[in-house]
Protein backbone atom coordinates (compact mmCIF):
# COMPACT_ATOMS: atom_id res chain seq x y z
CA UNK A 1 0.00 0.00 0.00
CA UNK A 2 0.98 3.39 -0.73
CA UNK A 3 1.16 5.69 2.50
CA UNK A 4 1.95 9.11 3.71
CA UNK A 5 3.66 9.84 6.83
CA UNK A 6 3.56 13.44 7.68
CA UNK A 7 5.90 14.57 10.64
CA UNK A 8 9.41 12.43 10.82
CA UNK A 9 9.92 13.32 14.30
CA UNK A 10 10.31 10.71 16.94
CA UNK A 11 7.02 9.56 15.91
CA UNK A 12 6.75 9.82 12.38
CA UNK A 13 9.83 9.10 11.30
CA UNK A 14 9.71 5.40 13.39
CA UNK A 15 6.41 4.78 11.58
CA UNK A 16 7.32 5.44 8.35
CA UNK A 17 10.57 3.05 8.93
CA UNK A 18 8.43 0.52 10.08
CA UNK A 19 5.67 0.75 7.79
CA UNK A 20 8.43 0.27 4.91
CA UNK A 21 9.29 -2.71 6.78
CA UNK A 22 6.20 -4.04 6.70
CA UNK A 23 6.30 -4.28 2.94
CA UNK A 24 4.51 -1.01 2.28
CA UNK A 25 5.47 1.68 -0.03
CA UNK A 26 6.09 4.75 1.92
CA UNK A 27 6.56 8.51 1.70
CA UNK A 28 7.96 10.46 4.60
CA UNK A 29 6.93 14.14 4.80
CA UNK A 30 8.53 16.91 6.99
CA UNK A 31 9.16 21.17 6.63
CA UNK A 32 12.43 20.40 8.24
CA UNK A 33 15.32 20.51 5.47
CA UNK A 34 18.08 19.00 7.48
CA UNK A 35 15.59 16.02 9.50
CA UNK A 36 15.08 15.13 5.91
CA UNK A 37 18.63 15.08 4.30
CA UNK A 38 19.53 12.91 7.56
CA UNK A 39 16.78 10.35 7.64
CA UNK A 40 17.25 10.18 3.16
CA UNK A 41 21.10 9.41 4.52
CA UNK A 42 19.69 6.84 7.45
CA UNK A 43 21.02 9.36 9.77
CA UNK A 44 18.19 10.21 12.65
CA UNK A 45 18.22 13.54 14.61
CA UNK A 46 18.08 11.31 17.68
CA UNK A 47 19.02 8.17 19.14
CA UNK A 48 17.09 5.43 18.99
CA UNK A 49 18.22 1.62 18.85
CA UNK A 50 18.07 -0.08 15.30
CA UNK A 51 16.39 2.27 13.66
CA UNK A 52 19.29 3.58 11.25
CA UNK A 53 19.47 -0.36 10.31
CA UNK A 54 15.97 -0.49 9.62
CA UNK A 55 15.95 2.87 7.89
CA UNK A 56 18.70 2.09 6.17
CA UNK A 57 17.36 -1.72 4.97
CA UNK A 58 14.10 0.08 3.98
CA UNK A 59 16.00 2.56 1.83
CA UNK A 60 17.84 0.63 -0.17
CA UNK A 61 15.16 -1.37 -0.72
CA UNK A 62 13.46 1.73 -2.38
CA UNK A 63 10.06 1.22 -0.34
CA UNK A 64 11.10 4.36 1.66
CA UNK A 65 11.55 8.33 0.55
CA UNK A 66 11.64 11.26 2.40
CA UNK A 67 10.63 14.74 0.87
CA UNK A 68 10.01 18.33 2.15
CA UNK A 69 7.12 18.78 -0.71
CA UNK A 70 3.63 17.91 0.27
CA UNK A 71 2.88 17.07 -3.94
CA UNK A 72 4.55 13.56 -2.67
CA UNK A 73 1.19 12.98 -0.33
CA UNK A 74 0.00 12.50 -3.78
CA UNK A 75 -1.18 8.96 -4.56
CA UNK A 76 -0.91 7.35 -0.78
CA UNK A 77 -4.22 6.10 0.06
CA UNK A 78 -3.90 6.53 3.38
CA UNK A 79 -1.73 9.32 5.10
CA UNK A 80 -0.71 9.54 8.74
CA UNK A 81 -0.45 12.39 10.47
CA UNK A 82 2.91 12.49 12.86
CA UNK A 83 3.38 15.89 13.79
CA UNK A 84 4.21 17.22 17.40
CA UNK A 85 1.91 18.87 19.88
CA UNK A 86 3.70 20.37 22.22
CA UNK A 87 2.67 22.58 25.61
CA UNK A 88 1.87 26.07 24.67
CA UNK A 89 4.50 28.48 26.30
CA UNK A 90 3.11 29.42 29.96
CA UNK A 91 0.06 27.39 29.31
CA UNK A 92 -1.01 23.52 30.08
CA UNK A 93 -2.95 22.81 26.82
CA UNK A 94 -1.01 21.34 23.84
CA UNK A 95 -0.63 23.50 20.85
CA UNK A 96 -2.12 22.03 17.68
CA UNK A 97 -0.73 24.74 15.28
CA UNK A 98 1.04 21.82 13.37
CA UNK A 99 -1.75 19.38 13.39
CA UNK A 100 -3.53 21.60 11.56
CA UNK A 101 -1.01 23.25 9.28
CA UNK A 102 -0.59 19.15 8.07
CA UNK A 103 -4.24 19.20 7.41
CA UNK A 104 -4.28 22.01 5.74
CA UNK A 105 -1.23 21.60 3.34
CA UNK A 106 -2.36 17.93 2.52
CA UNK A 107 -5.68 18.80 1.41
CA UNK A 108 -4.87 19.94 -1.92
CA UNK A 109 -3.34 16.89 -2.72
CA UNK A 110 -5.89 14.23 -1.34
CA UNK A 111 -8.06 12.43 -3.64
CA UNK A 112 -11.52 10.65 -3.50
CA UNK A 113 -11.30 7.75 -0.95
CA UNK A 114 -7.82 8.83 0.27
CA UNK A 115 -8.16 8.47 4.27
CA UNK A 116 -6.42 10.64 6.81
CA UNK A 117 -5.25 8.75 9.93
CA UNK A 118 -4.05 11.29 13.09
CA UNK A 119 -1.17 9.85 15.10
CA UNK A 120 -0.59 12.66 17.20
CA UNK A 121 -1.59 13.04 20.79
CA UNK A 122 -4.48 15.45 20.58
CA UNK A 123 -7.05 16.95 23.10
CA UNK A 124 -10.41 15.24 23.17
CA UNK A 125 -12.71 16.60 20.22
CA UNK A 126 -9.58 17.32 17.49
CA UNK A 127 -10.28 14.55 14.96
CA UNK A 128 -14.06 15.75 15.24
CA UNK A 129 -12.79 19.17 13.89
CA UNK A 130 -10.57 17.89 11.83
CA UNK A 131 -12.91 15.81 10.25
CA UNK A 132 -15.46 18.69 9.55
CA UNK A 133 -12.44 20.50 8.07
CA UNK A 134 -11.56 17.47 5.68
CA UNK A 135 -15.05 16.85 4.75
CA UNK A 136 -15.88 21.05 3.62
CA UNK A 137 -12.67 20.49 1.41
CA UNK A 138 -15.07 18.19 -1.25
CA UNK A 139 -11.98 15.92 -1.71
CA UNK A 140 -13.97 12.73 -0.56
CA UNK A 141 -10.80 12.14 1.77
CA UNK A 142 -12.24 10.92 5.24
CA UNK A 143 -10.41 10.44 8.61
CA UNK A 144 -9.91 8.06 11.45
CA UNK A 145 -7.77 8.43 14.57
CA UNK A 146 -5.41 5.75 15.09
CA UNK A 147 -3.45 6.98 18.36
CA UNK A 148 0.20 5.72 19.07
CA UNK A 149 1.80 4.15 22.32
CA UNK A 150 5.42 3.51 21.46
CA UNK A 151 8.16 4.02 24.42
CA UNK A 152 11.40 5.49 23.34
CA UNK A 153 14.14 3.35 23.22
CA UNK A 154 11.65 0.26 22.47
CA UNK A 155 10.04 2.15 19.60
CA UNK A 156 10.12 0.07 16.77
CA UNK A 157 9.37 -3.15 18.72
CA UNK A 158 6.44 -0.95 19.94
CA UNK A 159 5.03 -0.15 16.44
CA UNK A 160 5.76 -3.94 14.92
CA UNK A 161 4.09 -5.19 17.69
CA UNK A 162 1.86 -3.02 19.75
CA UNK A 163 0.27 -4.22 22.60
CA UNK A 164 -3.14 -3.07 20.71
CA UNK A 165 -4.47 -1.21 18.34
CA UNK A 166 -6.95 1.65 18.16
CA UNK A 167 -9.00 2.75 15.30
CA UNK A 168 -10.83 5.92 16.00
CA UNK A 169 -13.91 6.10 12.89
CA UNK A 170 -16.27 8.04 11.30
CA UNK A 171 -19.89 7.45 12.73
CA UNK A 172 -22.29 5.60 10.46
CA UNK A 173 -20.41 3.55 7.88
CA UNK A 174 -17.06 2.94 7.88
CA UNK A 175 -16.55 -0.12 6.47
CA UNK A 176 -13.56 1.77 3.66
CA UNK A 177 -11.83 3.46 6.44
CA UNK A 178 -11.98 0.27 8.89
CA UNK A 179 -10.48 -2.38 5.38
CA UNK A 180 -8.07 0.44 4.52
CA UNK A 181 -6.10 0.37 8.76
CA UNK A 182 -6.73 -3.47 8.43
CA UNK A 183 -4.92 -3.64 5.39
CA UNK A 184 -1.85 -0.91 6.76
CA UNK A 185 -1.77 -3.63 10.19
CA UNK A 186 -2.77 -6.70 8.42
CA UNK A 187 0.64 -8.24 10.06
CA UNK A 188 -0.17 -6.91 13.66
CA UNK A 189 -4.18 -7.95 13.16
CA UNK A 190 -2.59 -11.47 12.00
CA UNK A 191 -0.34 -11.72 14.86
CA UNK A 192 -3.82 -11.69 17.33
CA UNK A 193 -2.84 -8.16 18.01
CA UNK A 194 -6.10 -7.15 19.79
CA UNK A 195 -8.17 -4.22 18.15
CA UNK A 196 -10.55 -1.51 19.59
CA UNK A 197 -12.75 -0.11 16.86
CA UNK A 198 -14.40 2.67 18.36
CA UNK A 199 -15.34 6.44 17.55
CA UNK A 200 -12.96 9.46 17.19
CA UNK A 201 -13.31 10.38 20.99
CA UNK A 202 -12.58 7.35 22.80
CA UNK A 203 -9.58 6.85 20.25
CA UNK A 204 -8.16 10.10 21.61
CA UNK A 205 -9.23 9.79 25.14
CA UNK A 206 -7.60 5.89 25.34
CA UNK A 207 -4.13 7.29 24.44
CA UNK A 208 -4.24 10.44 27.34
CA UNK A 209 -5.87 8.29 30.13
CA UNK A 210 -3.44 5.62 29.25
CA UNK A 211 -0.42 8.39 29.97
CA UNK A 212 -2.65 9.30 32.99
CA UNK A 213 -2.36 5.83 34.46
CA UNK A 214 0.85 5.56 34.15
CA UNK A 215 1.94 8.84 35.68
CA UNK A 216 -0.70 8.36 38.17
CA UNK A 217 1.47 4.84 38.85
CA UNK A 218 4.59 6.54 39.33
CA UNK A 219 3.59 9.17 41.31
CA UNK A 220 1.82 7.15 43.84
CA UNK A 221 4.87 4.96 44.55
CA UNK A 222 6.99 8.42 44.71
CA UNK A 223 4.56 9.15 47.47
CA UNK A 224 4.88 6.09 48.97
CA UNK A 225 8.39 6.98 48.75
CA UNK A 226 7.86 10.42 50.74
CA UNK A 227 6.21 8.65 53.78
CA UNK A 228 8.87 5.84 53.62
CA UNK A 229 11.58 8.60 53.78
CA UNK A 230 9.82 10.17 57.20
CA UNK A 231 9.71 6.47 58.61
CA UNK A 232 12.73 5.17 57.94
CA UNK A 233 11.17 2.70 55.35
CA UNK A 234 11.80 0.98 52.41
CA UNK A 235 9.99 1.88 49.30
CA UNK A 236 11.57 -1.00 46.93
CA UNK A 237 10.57 -3.48 49.28
CA UNK A 238 7.47 -2.05 49.69
CA UNK A 239 6.95 -1.84 45.72
CA UNK A 240 8.25 -5.46 45.29
CA UNK A 241 5.65 -6.20 47.90
CA UNK A 242 3.06 -4.48 46.03
CA UNK A 243 3.62 -5.64 42.99
CA UNK A 244 3.33 -9.47 43.55
CA UNK A 245 -0.37 -8.78 43.90
CA UNK A 246 -1.21 -9.27 40.32
CA UNK A 247 -4.00 -6.42 40.33
CA UNK A 248 -1.23 -3.92 41.06
CA UNK A 249 1.90 -5.34 38.89
CA UNK A 250 5.36 -4.53 39.74
CA UNK A 251 6.21 -2.28 36.59
CA UNK A 252 6.16 1.44 37.06
CA UNK A 253 6.64 1.17 40.21
CA UNK A 254 10.15 2.40 40.33
CA UNK A 255 10.50 5.27 42.82
CA UNK A 256 13.01 7.79 42.28
CA UNK A 257 12.96 11.18 40.54
CA UNK A 258 10.20 10.43 38.87
CA UNK A 259 8.99 10.54 35.09
CA UNK A 260 10.08 12.98 32.81
CA UNK A 261 10.18 13.05 28.77
CA UNK A 262 8.27 14.10 25.58
CA UNK A 263 4.77 12.81 26.67
CA UNK A 264 4.09 12.17 29.83
CA UNK A 265 4.41 15.47 31.77
CA UNK A 266 3.00 17.26 28.72
CA UNK A 267 0.01 14.81 27.93
CA UNK A 268 -1.40 14.90 31.46
CA UNK A 269 -1.06 18.82 31.88
CA UNK A 270 -2.93 19.11 28.20
CA UNK A 271 -5.50 16.67 29.66
CA UNK A 272 -6.47 18.46 32.68
CA UNK A 273 -6.71 21.29 30.78
CA UNK A 274 -8.96 19.91 28.34
CA UNK A 275 -10.91 18.68 30.97
CA UNK A 276 -11.15 22.43 32.14
CA UNK A 277 -12.60 23.56 28.88
CA UNK A 278 -15.18 20.66 28.73
CA UNK A 279 -16.30 22.05 32.39
CA UNK A 280 -15.09 18.32 33.97
CA UNK A 281 -12.35 20.08 35.12
CA UNK A 282 -12.89 18.45 38.78
CA UNK A 283 -12.64 14.57 37.18
CA UNK A 284 -8.78 15.29 36.69
CA UNK A 285 -8.01 17.52 39.96
CA UNK A 286 -6.07 14.72 40.88
CA UNK A 287 -3.84 14.57 37.87
CA UNK A 288 -2.70 18.43 39.49
CA UNK A 289 -1.19 16.26 42.55
CA UNK A 290 0.08 13.95 40.19
CA UNK A 291 2.42 16.15 38.70
CA UNK A 292 3.47 17.94 42.40
CA UNK A 293 4.64 14.46 43.72
CA UNK A 294 6.53 14.02 40.69
CA UNK A 295 8.14 17.92 40.98
CA UNK A 296 8.56 17.20 44.58
CA UNK A 297 11.05 14.55 43.95
CA UNK A 298 13.73 16.62 42.02
CA UNK A 299 13.35 19.34 45.05
CA UNK A 300 13.54 16.63 47.30
CA UNK A 301 17.38 15.14 45.21
CA UNK A 302 18.39 18.13 45.56
CA UNK A 303 17.56 18.35 49.46
CA UNK A 304 19.11 15.29 50.36
CA UNK A 305 22.37 16.21 47.65
CA UNK A 306 22.59 19.19 50.52
CA UNK A 307 22.48 16.96 53.47
CA UNK A 308 24.50 14.46 52.46
CA UNK A 309 27.01 17.46 51.61
CA UNK A 310 26.84 18.41 55.56
CA UNK A 311 24.43 21.09 54.84
CA UNK A 312 25.60 23.78 52.06
CA UNK A 313 26.12 22.96 48.28
CA UNK A 314 28.46 25.87 48.12
CA UNK A 315 31.81 25.23 46.02
CA UNK A 316 30.89 21.74 46.53
CA UNK A 317 32.26 19.77 43.74
CA UNK A 318 29.00 16.94 42.44
CA UNK A 319 29.46 14.46 39.73
CA UNK A 320 25.66 14.00 37.98
CA UNK A 321 25.73 10.81 36.18
CA UNK A 322 23.02 10.77 33.59
CA UNK A 323 21.03 13.76 31.97
CA UNK A 324 18.87 11.68 29.35
CA UNK A 325 14.98 11.45 30.97
CA UNK A 326 15.45 7.63 30.61
CA UNK A 327 18.15 5.00 29.84
CA UNK A 328 18.90 4.51 26.31
CA UNK A 329 17.62 7.40 24.93
CA UNK A 330 19.32 11.12 24.42
CA UNK A 331 15.92 12.93 25.00
CA UNK A 332 16.20 15.75 27.63
CA UNK A 333 13.32 17.03 27.48
CA UNK A 334 11.48 17.40 30.62
CA UNK A 335 14.46 15.50 32.24
CA UNK A 336 14.04 15.56 35.58
CA UNK A 337 18.08 14.53 35.57
CA UNK A 338 18.61 17.72 33.73
CA UNK A 339 16.26 19.60 36.16
CA UNK A 340 18.24 18.56 38.95
CA UNK A 341 21.36 19.08 37.28
CA UNK A 342 20.86 22.75 36.60
CA UNK A 343 19.11 23.18 40.35
CA UNK A 344 22.26 21.87 42.01
CA UNK A 345 24.25 24.31 39.89
CA UNK A 346 22.06 27.12 40.70
CA UNK A 347 22.80 26.36 44.18
CA UNK A 348 26.18 26.63 44.26
CA UNK A 349 27.39 23.50 43.64
CA UNK A 350 30.42 22.80 40.78
CA UNK A 351 28.66 20.34 38.79
CA UNK A 352 29.84 18.01 36.43
CA UNK A 353 27.28 16.10 34.14
CA UNK A 354 27.56 12.72 32.22
CA UNK A 355 25.62 10.81 30.09
CA UNK A 356 26.34 7.92 27.53
CA UNK A 357 23.84 9.92 25.22
CA UNK A 358 22.48 13.05 26.27
CA UNK A 359 25.34 15.34 26.78
CA UNK A 360 24.84 17.22 23.15
CA UNK A 361 21.15 17.37 23.57
CA UNK A 362 21.97 18.63 27.37
CA UNK A 363 24.14 21.33 26.29
CA UNK A 364 22.22 23.09 23.80
CA UNK A 365 19.51 23.50 26.77
CA UNK A 366 21.74 24.76 29.91
CA UNK A 367 24.92 25.66 28.00
CA UNK A 368 26.31 26.62 31.48
CA UNK A 369 26.53 23.58 33.03
CA UNK A 370 30.04 21.62 32.84
CA UNK A 371 29.91 18.30 30.69
CA UNK A 372 31.91 15.41 30.16
CA UNK A 373 31.59 12.12 27.65
CA UNK A 374 34.15 10.63 30.10
CA UNK A 375 32.80 9.06 33.18
CA UNK A 376 36.29 8.91 35.02
CA UNK A 377 36.29 12.29 34.69
CA UNK A 378 33.58 13.36 35.60
CA UNK A 379 34.14 11.01 39.12
CA UNK A 380 37.59 12.42 39.82
CA UNK A 381 37.60 14.48 43.16
CA UNK A 382 34.14 15.06 43.43
CA UNK A 383 32.59 15.46 46.95
CA UNK A 384 29.95 13.60 45.97
CA UNK A 385 28.17 11.46 42.86
CA UNK A 386 24.50 11.52 41.96
CA UNK A 387 23.05 8.85 39.66
CA UNK A 388 20.06 10.76 38.28
CA UNK A 389 19.23 8.59 35.36
CA UNK A 390 19.60 4.60 35.32
CA UNK A 391 22.02 3.76 32.53
CA UNK A 392 23.21 -0.03 32.90
CA UNK A 393 27.01 1.92 32.92
CA UNK A 394 26.44 3.45 36.19
CA UNK A 395 24.30 0.09 37.27
CA UNK A 396 27.74 -1.45 36.65
CA UNK A 397 30.04 1.11 38.78
CA UNK A 398 32.23 -1.17 40.56
CA UNK A 399 32.04 0.35 44.40
CA UNK A 400 35.82 -0.43 45.21
CA UNK A 401 37.28 1.47 41.99
CA UNK A 402 34.89 4.31 41.90
CA UNK A 403 35.75 4.91 45.63
CA UNK A 404 39.25 5.16 44.86
CA UNK A 405 38.56 8.01 42.34
CA UNK A 406 36.41 10.48 43.97
CA UNK A 407 37.41 12.90 46.92
CA UNK A 408 34.72 11.71 49.01
CA UNK A 409 32.48 8.53 49.17
CA UNK A 410 28.95 9.97 48.91
CA UNK A 411 26.44 8.46 46.71
CA UNK A 412 22.98 9.76 45.88
CA UNK A 413 20.88 7.08 44.35
CA UNK A 414 17.90 9.33 42.56
CA UNK A 415 16.88 5.69 40.51
CA UNK A 416 17.24 3.08 43.54
CA UNK A 417 19.33 1.43 40.54
CA UNK A 418 22.20 0.76 42.85
CA UNK A 419 23.08 -1.88 46.00
CA UNK A 420 22.58 -0.28 48.94
CA UNK A 421 24.35 -2.94 51.22
CA UNK A 422 27.13 -3.49 48.39
CA UNK A 423 27.88 0.21 47.94
CA UNK A 424 28.03 0.81 52.10
CA UNK A 425 30.20 -2.36 52.33
CA UNK A 426 32.62 -0.77 50.18
CA UNK A 427 33.00 1.94 52.44
CA UNK A 428 30.38 4.59 50.66
CA UNK A 429 27.66 6.62 52.28
CA UNK A 430 24.72 5.77 50.24
CA UNK A 431 21.72 7.98 50.28
CA UNK A 432 18.40 7.41 47.86
CA UNK A 433 14.97 8.37 47.27
CA UNK A 434 12.31 6.86 50.15
CA UNK A 435 14.86 4.77 50.97
CA UNK A 436 16.04 4.52 55.18
CA UNK A 437 19.08 6.05 56.25
CA UNK A 438 21.95 4.00 57.23
CA UNK A 439 21.69 5.26 60.54
CA UNK A 440 18.30 4.47 61.02
CA UNK A 441 18.91 1.21 59.65
CA UNK A 442 21.23 0.37 62.35
CA UNK A 443 18.41 1.17 64.85
CA UNK A 444 15.76 -0.28 62.73
CA UNK A 445 18.22 -3.83 63.57
CA UNK A 446 19.39 -3.00 67.21
C1 LIG B 1 5.53 7.12 27.40
C2 LIG B 1 4.50 5.96 27.41
O1 LIG B 1 5.05 4.82 28.06
C3 LIG B 1 4.12 5.61 25.99
O2 LIG B 1 3.15 4.58 25.98
C4 LIG B 1 3.57 6.85 25.34
O3 LIG B 1 3.17 6.61 24.04
C5 LIG B 1 4.59 7.98 25.38
O4 LIG B 1 5.00 8.22 26.72
P1 LIG B 1 8.17 7.34 27.05
O5 LIG B 1 8.02 8.82 27.12
O6 LIG B 1 9.09 6.76 26.03
O7 LIG B 1 6.73 6.65 26.80
O8 LIG B 1 8.68 6.90 28.49
P2 LIG B 1 8.35 5.77 29.58
O9 LIG B 1 9.18 4.58 29.34
O10 LIG B 1 6.90 5.58 29.72
O11 LIG B 1 8.93 6.51 30.88
C6 LIG B 1 8.42 7.78 31.27
C7 LIG B 1 9.14 8.35 32.46
O12 LIG B 1 8.74 7.67 33.65
C8 LIG B 1 10.67 8.26 32.43
O13 LIG B 1 11.19 9.51 32.87
C9 LIG B 1 10.99 7.16 33.41
O14 LIG B 1 12.25 7.34 33.99
C10 LIG B 1 9.88 7.32 34.42
N1 LIG B 1 9.56 6.10 35.16
C11 LIG B 1 9.11 4.98 34.49
C12 LIG B 1 9.68 6.06 36.54
O15 LIG B 1 10.07 7.06 37.16
N2 LIG B 1 9.37 4.91 37.20
C13 LIG B 1 8.93 3.80 36.58
O16 LIG B 1 8.65 2.80 37.25
C14 LIG B 1 8.79 3.83 35.17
Amino acid sequence: MRITVIGCGYLGAVHAACMAELGHDVIGIDIDDAKIAGLAAARPPFYEPGLPELLERALAGGRLRFSTDMADAAGSAVHFIAVGTPQRARENAADLRFVDAAIESLIPWLRDGDLIAGKSTVPVGTARRLAERVGLSETGATLAWNPEFLREGLAIEDTLHPDRLVFGLPDGDHERELDLLEQVYAGALDDGTPLVVTDYETAELVKVSANAFLATKISFINAMAEVCEVVGADVTQLADAIGYDARIGRRFLNAGLGFGGGCLPKDIRAFMARAGELGADQALTFLREVDRINMRRRERAVDLARETLGGSLLGRRIAVLGLAFKPDSDDVRDSPALNVAAQLSLQGAAVICHDPRAVPNARRRFPELTYTESLDEALADVDAVMVLTEWQEYRDLDPALTAAQVATSNIVDGRNCLDPEVWRAAGWRYRALGRRRAEALATALA
